[in-house]
C-alpha cells in the first residue's frame, strides 16, 4: 500500500491512454445492443452497458462501480444543485451537473450517452480545458457556486482547479469535493493541499512560487507526458485560491473497476478563517 500520507515517499503508477478509438466503439456497442429499446432513457441500464464493454471489450478509464457508488452516495448525501465533473457524467436527476471535458470527441460521446440516458435537460458537457470552462462559465454567470464536485482529470490540475475555484467564490463553506485516483496514479500534491491547516496554507503563499504551477514532480512523470504526447496542455493556471477556507478531508477506499486498489479523496468545506 502507498504511503500517501507521505507524499515524497510515494512513487507514483502509470495511467494509461488508449489512442485507438475504443470510445467511439464503446458507441456503436452501446446503440448495437439487442435491448437498445430498454436502454433508451435509462440511465442504471446505460452505465451498465458502458460497465459491460470496459468488461468484456476494452478497458475504459471510467471510475467503474466500486468508486461510482461512493460519488453516487455523496450524491444522495449532498443533494447538489450544481455539481462540477471533471469530466465526464455519472448519473442524475433534477439538478445541474456541468461535465467539463477538454478533447471534442471525449466531449461528443459524453454528450451521446446522456442523450440517450435522457438526461439531456440536465448535464451540460462544455468542452475545453477544465480551467479556462470554470472561467468562462463563472464570467457568464452559468456556473455561480459549487455544491459537489469530482475530480477524475489531468492530476496536477486538481490542486490548480481547486484554487481557481476557490478564488472564484465557487468552492465555500458547505462544498464538497471528491477526489478519484488518489492511490493509482496517486495525487500527493492534491492530498497535501486539502489535508493543510490555514496556517500552512497561508505560508505556501507567501513563499516565492512556493506554490507555484509547475506540475509537482510527486506527480507521475508517465502521465505527464503521456497528456504532452497526445498534444494536450500541461499548462496550469496559477491561481492563489483561498488559502482561508478550512477542510475536512478523509481516503475512502476502493476498488479501480480493474480490481486494483485505489482511493476516493472526500474534502468537506467547513468554514473560512478570516484572512
Ligand atoms: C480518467 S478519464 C475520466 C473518466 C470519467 N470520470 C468516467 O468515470 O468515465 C480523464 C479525462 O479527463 C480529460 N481531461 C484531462 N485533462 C483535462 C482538463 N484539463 N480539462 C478537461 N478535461 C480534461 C481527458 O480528456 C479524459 O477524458
Amino acid at each position: 500500500m502507498p504511503d500517501f500520507d507521505q507524499g515524497k515517499a510515494y512513487v507514483p503508477q502509470e495511467e494509461v491512454f488508449f489512442d485507438d478509438g475504443r470510445e467511439v466503439e464503446l458507441l456503436h456497442f452501446v446503440y448495437g445492443k439487442a435491448d437498445i429499446d430498454q436502454i433508451r432513457g435509462n440511465p442504471s441500464k446505460v452505465l451498465q452497458a458502458i460497465d459491460d464493454f470496459g468488461r468484456t471489450k476494452k478497458y475504459l478509464m471510467n471510475v467503474g462501480e466500486d468508486k461510482g457508488k461512493i460519488v453516487c452516495n455523496l450524491i444522495a448525501e449532498v443533494k447538489p444543485q450544481t455539481m462540477v465533473v471533471l469530466p465526464s457524467a455519472e448519473s442524475a436527476s433534477a439538478w445541474l451537473i456541468m461535465s467539463l471535458e477538454r478533447n471534442p470527441e471525449f466531449g461528443a460521446v459524453i454528450s451521446s450517452l446522456v442523450d440517450l440516458a435522457g438526461l439531456g435537460d440536465v448535464v451540460k458537457v462544455e468542452i475545453g480545458s477544465s480551467d479556462a470552462s470554470i472561467k468562462r462559465l463563472h464570467d457568464a454567470g452559468q456556473l455561480k457556486h459549487i455544491d459537489l464536485m469530482f475530480l477524475d482529470h489531468y492530476k496536477p490540475a486538481y490542486k490548480t482547479d481547486l484554487k481557481l475555484a476557490e478564488e472564484l467564490k465557487l468552492v465555500t463553506p458547505g462544498s464538497v469535493l471528491a477526489a478519484d485516483n488518489v492511490i493509482k496514479p496517486g495525487n500527493p500534491p492534491y492530498l497535501e493541499y486539502v489535508r493543510a491547516s490555514v496556517e500552512q496554507k497561508r505560508k505556501w503563499l507567501e513563499q516565492p512560487n512556493g506554490d507555484g504551477t509547475n506540475p509537482d514532480e510527486r506527480v507521475g512523470h508517465k502521465h505527464i507526458n503521456q497528456y504532452a504526447r497526445r498534444g494536450e496542455s500541461t499548462a496550469l493556471n496559477a491561481s492563489p485560491g483561498n488559502p482561508n477556507l478550512v477542510y475536512d478531508s478523509k481516503l475512502n477506499h476502493s476498488f479501480e473497476p480493474t480490481g486494483d486498489p485505489d482511493a476516493i479523496e472526500i474534502t468537506r468545506c467547513t468554514g473560512e478563517e478570516s484572512g
